[in-house]
């Protein structure tokens, strides 16, 4: 307790650094792929993948972002096999039990996006415990997304809306997104995919329509700290205009007539 308390006195959090993105969204794509080409089966991928999750967790503290959301399991992947489906899940159990101390020391508040329901309610309890232990926690919003969609958030939301009987006059963007499972964190600002691939496959649909986008050209067990210091690095020289004109630009914004 001692260690925990005395960590989080050294945990105020920084000034956000120019040019690192505030909130980064992974796809940690690549895992089958990796134990695939050293002859190894699936299941030994997704634990390399599980491991991986401690390392880049550290490289987005020292690099000064303030949230990061990995997705770990998609709605769509309850498709795969079983026991591919069963060695998944546990692999995030048995990551959130081991790791949650040493998250908790780096001043990591836990959040989880997706759907509770349906899981094993001892895991559940645990994503819950985890969340309430850490929520007073500063120095990085970790979010793991798993049994998530895009379209069952959105779905979620819109049942959610209807049940409030919510008038339809009243709902607006700012509204629907108190709906979504993302109502306390920023929009993603970068999204990255591991494993070359450049689709989003329903990541943060809702959330990402101004995200920058970069696909890393490495597995997610081989995503390290120096492919995110790339993919940060991408991201600085990128120009954000959110439909305007570029900052800095000489044009003058034209009145809508
Ligand atoms: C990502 O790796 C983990 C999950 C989707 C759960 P994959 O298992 O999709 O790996 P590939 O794409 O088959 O290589
Ligand atoms: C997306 O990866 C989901 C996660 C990484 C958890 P998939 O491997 O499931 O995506 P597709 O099927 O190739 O689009
Ligand atoms: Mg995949």
């Amino acid at each position: 307790m001692t260690t925990v308390e005395q960590t989080h006195t050294t945990h105020a959090r920084q000034e956000p650094r120019r040019g690192v993105p505030r909130h980064v969204a992974i796809i940690m794509d690549g895992n089958g792929r990796w134990a695939q080409e050293r002859g190894l089966p699936r299941t030994f991928g997704h634990d390399a993948g599980t491991e991986n999750i401690r390392r880049i967790v550290r490289a987005a503290v020292e690099l000064g972002i303030e949230y990061l959301t990995l997705w770990a399991f998609s709605t769509e992947n309850w498709n795969r096999p079983a026991d591919e489906v069963q060695t998944i899940i546990s692999l995030i159990a048995r990551s959130i039990e081991r790791e949650l101390d040493e998250l908790d020391r780096e001043g990591a508040r836990l959040r989880h996006i997706g759907s509770l329901g349906g899981l094993d309610p001892q895991l559940a309890g645990a994503v819950i415990g985890a969340i309430e232990r850490t929520r007073d926690n500063d120095r990085i919003v970790l979010t793991l997304a798993f049994n998530y969609g895009g379209r069952a958030e959105i779905l979620h939301a819109v049942k959610r809306l209807l049940e409030d009987r919510v008038d339809p006059t009243t709902v607006d963007e700012a509204l629907f997104a108190q709906y979504l499972h993302t109502h306390d964190l920023p929009d993603p600002d970068l999204i990255v995919r591991t494993a070359g691939e450049f689709r989003f496959s329903g990541y943060l649909p809702w959330q990402a329509v101004y995200a920058e986008y970069w696909s890393a050209p490495v597995n997610w067990p081989d995503f390290g700290a120096n492919e995110l210091r790339e993919a940060a690095a991408v991201y600085a020289r990128r120009v954000r205009k959110f439909g305007g004109l570029a900052p800095g630009s000489t044009e003058e914004a034209q009145e809508p007539s």
